[in-house]
């Protein structure tokens, strides 16, 4: 009798509950205040939304109802969706990990898809820079207290010998570039480090954005600087009311791979800039990025949106 009273107390109580967890359309309705299928082409909700226009073609990423616009431009893309309109002011390029530890051909003579990259991104930099969209670097920058935090899987796949004698933030010694000149490589992606900063002209080309203001640096201490619950690069784009973002770097499928698919988790939009991305990993690890970074948001070329962003100055 006891059991059978409590059985149906504790029904009755998950009924409530359960009602509350899943008939929850109302509520988030009223609570974001504006949620309107009212109109077919809105997808979203009044914080949050792309409208699809020009007969479903054209995915205008503005937020324009709610947030004002300064010149907004119409960008070709190579996926299965041909056409965004971006904001400019809530738009920026993310380039992640293109330091010397991935692309100087001393420390990763494989990384020849990287080395392809540079030029195209640089190209990207200037029509970004000139079009009052932000460059935002994004590089591992290791610093003692991470070392403290890091996961074993991380340590162990950054190191050359299975021990901590080798991984993050150990020294790295010199190297004697083709000229003759000698560097101290410094710490392994140490936050500072040689071997951690943007490799050849890309150097100078952020230094030059990060005093002149049009460019941002953040250092992470994971393959996304998008993890957990608060990151520099998070905090920045929530702050600056950023909604979208284009990205490259290396390596495609890893450091990029891991800002993309938090930046998607996030509500971001996310544009993979083929071109301004390479990987040392294998054909298919590339292919996997470019066939479901189509699927969670847009695929461009630089070459076709630096073209627009100059017909549209
Ligand atoms: C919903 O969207 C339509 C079309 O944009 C607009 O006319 C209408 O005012 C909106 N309704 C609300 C409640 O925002
Ligand atoms: C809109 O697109 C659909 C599907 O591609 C097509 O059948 C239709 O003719 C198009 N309508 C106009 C007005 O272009
Ligand atoms: C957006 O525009 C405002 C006003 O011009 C400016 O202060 C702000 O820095 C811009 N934000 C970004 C991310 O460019
Ligand atoms: C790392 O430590 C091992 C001993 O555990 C030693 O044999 C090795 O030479 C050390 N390597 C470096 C780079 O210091
Ligand atoms: C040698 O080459 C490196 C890398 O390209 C460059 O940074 C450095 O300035 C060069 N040194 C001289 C003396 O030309
Ligand atoms: C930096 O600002 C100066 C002065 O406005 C300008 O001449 C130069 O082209 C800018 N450089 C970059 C990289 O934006
Ligand atoms: C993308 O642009 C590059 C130059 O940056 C060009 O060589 C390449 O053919 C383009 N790819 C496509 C698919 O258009």
């Amino acid at each position: 009798m006891r059991l059978i009273f409590t059985t149906q107390a504790l029904l009755a109580l998950a009924t409530t509950s359960f009602g509350q967890i899943y008939d929850t359309f109302n509520s988030i309705t009223a609570l974001a205040g504006t949620a309107n299928d009212s109109d077919p082409a809105i997808l979203g909700n009044y914080y949050n939304y792309w409208k699809l226009t020009n007969n479903k073609t054209t995915y205008d990423l503005t937020r324009s109802d709610r947030m004002p616009v300064t010149s907004p431009k119409v960008i070709p893309m190579i996926g299965s969706r041909k056409q965004a309109i971006i904001e400019p002011n809530r738009t920026a390029m993310v380039i992640v990990d293109m330091q010397n530890f991935f692309l100087h051909p001393q420390l990763s003579p494989h990384a020849v898809n990287g080395r392809k990259a540079v030029q195209p991104t640089l190209n990207m930099i200037n029509a970004f820079r000139a079009t009052g969209m932000k460059i935002l670097w994004v590089n591992w920058g290791i610093d003692n207290f991470d070392m403290v935090t890091l996961p074993p899987s991380f340590l162990e796949g950054f190191s050359s010998n299975h021990e901590m004698n080798t991984t993050f933030c150990t020294e790295m010694g010199t190297l004697t570039e083709t000229n003759g000149t000698t560097v101290d490589m410094g710490k392994l992606l140490c936050r500072g480090s040689w071997n951690a900063q943007p490799w050849g002209p890309l150097y100078p080309a952020m230094v030059e954005g990060l005093e002149n203001g049009t460019d941002f640096y953040f250092n992470k201490n994971r393959l996304s600087g998008l993890w957990g619950a608060q990151t520099p690069l998070g905090l920045y784009l929530q702050e600056s009311e950023t909604t979208t973002l284009f990205l490259g770097g290396v390596n495609s499928d890893q450091c990029v791979w891991g800002n993309l698919i938090d930046a998607y988790f996030r509500g971001f939009d996310t544009v993979y800039v083929e071109d301004c991305a390479g990987t040392t990993s294998p054909w298919y690890a590339e292919e996997m990025v470019r066939y479901n970074a189509d699927l969670d948001g847009f695929l461009a070329n630089s070459t076709y949106v630096i073209d627009a962003l100059e017909k549209q100055k």
